[in-house]
C-alpha cells in the first residue's frame, strides 16, 4: 500500500478508537469533555502511527496494537495540555484551537491531564489479545518514556534549568520529545514480540527521528506559518527559551534535521520493508518547508523551490535518456539551461534561509 493510504488507514483507526473512549454520561461530564477536546483536537498521530507500523512490521495484525498506540497518544495529549499552561509555556493556541485551559479553565485542564495518565495505563492493562507478559512490558515501556527519567525530566530541564549548549539541548530534546517517540516505536515492537535486535534498531530509528522532530519544531516556532503550524509563532522567544535555532541558526537546524533524518533511515535501511518508515522520515523534512511562512516580497516559498528543483531533476533524467540516442551537441545547451536554473533555485533557497536568520537576529536584538 502507498504511504499516504497506509498513514490514512492508521489515522482513521486511531481516531475511531479514541472517539470511542470517555463517552459515558457522568455527573462530572466536563472532565470527559475536556479530555475529549484534547485527544480529538486534530493531532497528526505520528506516535501511534509508529506503534502500529512497528506492530505490522513485527508480523501481527496492526489493529491489535491500537490500545498500546492510543495509550501513548493519551499521555502525549496530557503532556501538551500541561505544556501549554501559564506556569509552563503559557500558550493560547494548539492545533489551531484555543488550548485546553483557555477553553475549560486551568483547574479542569490540569485535572484532564491528570486523568489521561492513569487512563492510558488502563488501556494497556485491558488490551484484548495481548499476553500478560506483553502488557506488563508495555506498561514498563510507557512509564519509562513519560516518567521521572523520561518526558517529565525533559520538561523540567526545559522550564527550570538554564539549558544553552548544543549538547545540553540535544540531551533535553531526547528526554522531552525523543523518548515518547521511541517509546511509541517500542510499544509496537512489544505488541508484536519482536526480537531484541530489531527492537533496538526500531528504537534507534525513532530516537533520531525524535531529535529531528524537535529541532524542526523549534525552527517552525520562529519561521512557521501559524495557519499551518496551529501554534503561536515566537512562543519560545517570549518564554525566554534558548533553542537549537539560537545555538545553530536556521541553516544549521535545517542541516541537523536532514542529518538526523538520514541517520534514522540508516538504522532500518537493511529491513526488507522499510518504505513506510523512510517515507515518514522524509515527509517530516518535506512538510517543514511547506509549513514555512512566505517571506514578504519573495514569490516562491522554500516548498515551491524544492518542488521546482525536483521537477527539473526529472527533466534532466528524461533528457539524459533521450541524449543517449542523439547528437550530444544538440543537447548540451538544454542541459546547461536546466543546470543553471537549478543552481539559481538553490542559491535562492540559501538566500531565503539567510534572510530568515537575519530576521531572527534582528528580532533577538529587539527583544534583548
Ligand atoms: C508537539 O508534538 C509537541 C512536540 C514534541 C514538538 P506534535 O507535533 O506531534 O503534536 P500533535 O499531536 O500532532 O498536535
Ligand atoms: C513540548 O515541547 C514537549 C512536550 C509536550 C513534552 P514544546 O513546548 O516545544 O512543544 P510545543 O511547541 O508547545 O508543541
Ligand atoms: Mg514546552
Ligand atoms: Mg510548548
Ligand atoms: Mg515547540
Amino acid at each position: 500500500m502507498e504511504f499516504k493510504q497506509q498513514y490514512a488507514a492508521y489515522q482513521q483507526a486511531i481516531e475511531e478508537y479514541l472517539n470511542g473512549i470517555f463517552t459515558a454520561d457522568k455527573p462530572y461530564g466536563r472532565l470527559q469533555e475536556a479530555m475529549r477536546y484534547s485527544i480529538l483536537g486534530g493531532g497528526k498521530r505520528i506516535r501511534p502511527v509508529l506503534t502500529l507500523e512497528f506492530a505490522r512490521l513485527g508480523g501481527i495484525d496492526w489493529h491489535l496494537a491500537l490500545p498500546y498506540a492510543c495509550a501513548l497518544e493519551l499521555v502525549h495529549n496530557y503532556s501538551l495540555i500541561h505544556d501549554d499552561l501559564p506556569c509552563m509555556d503559557d500558550d493560547d493556541l494548539r492545533r489551531g484551537q484555543p488550548t485546553t485551559h483557555k477553553k475549560f479553565g486551568e483547574t479542569l485542564a490540569v485535572l484532564a491531564g491528570d486523568a489521561l495518565q492513569p487512563e492510558a495505563f488502563r488501556l494497556i492493562a485491558e488490551a484484548p489479545c495481548m499476553s500478560d507478559g506483553s502488557r506488563v512490558e508495555a506498561v514498563r515501556v510507557l512509564a519509562r518514556a513519560c516518567g521521572a527519567d523520561g518526558m517529565v525530566a525533559g520538561q523540567v530541564l526545559d522550564t527550570l534549568y538554564g539549558i544553552h549548549t548544543e549538547e545540553q539541548l540535544k540531551a533535553m530534546y531526547r528526554l522531552k520529545t525523543g523518548v515518547m517517540i521511541s517509546g511509541a516505536a517500542e510499544l509496537g515492537c512489544v505488541a508484536a514480540d519482536m526480537p531484541a535486535d530489531m527492537r533496538a534498531q526500531a528504537v534507534e530509528f525513532a530516537d533520531r527521528l525524535g531529535l529531528a522532530f524537535q529541532i524542526r519544531d523549534d525552527m517552525l516556532d520562529v519561521v512557521g506559518d501559524q495557519q499551518v503550524f496551529g501554534k503561536p509563532i515566537g512562543s519560545d522567544k517570549e518564554e525566554g527559551k534558548i533553542t537549537y535555532v539560537d545555538v545553530d541558526g536556521l541553516e544549521g537546524c535545517a542541516r541537523a534535521v536532514e542529518s538526523c533524518t538520514q541517520k534514522a533511515k540508516d538504522a532500518v535501511a537493511h529491513w526488507p520493508e522499510h518504505d513506510f518508515l523512510f517515507a515518514l522520515a522524509d515527509q517530516l523534512v518535506d512538510a517543514m518547508e511547506q509549513e514555512l511562512a512566505p517571506i514578504p516580497g519573495e514569490s516562491m516559498s522554500l516548498g515551491d523551490i524544492d518542488r521546482a528543483v525536483t521537477e527539473l531533476g526529472k527533466q534532466f533524467d528524461t533528457l539524459l535518456a533521450e541524449a543517449a540516442n542523439g547528437d550530444a551537441d544538440e543537447y548540451a545547451e538544454r542541459f546547461r539551461t536546466i543546470s543553471t536554473t537549478m543552481e539559481e533555485l538553490k542559491r535562492r533557497k540559501a538566500a531565503i534561509l539567510g534572510i530568515r536568520q537575519e530576521q531572527e537576529q534582528i528580532s533577538r536584538r529587539i527583544h534583548a
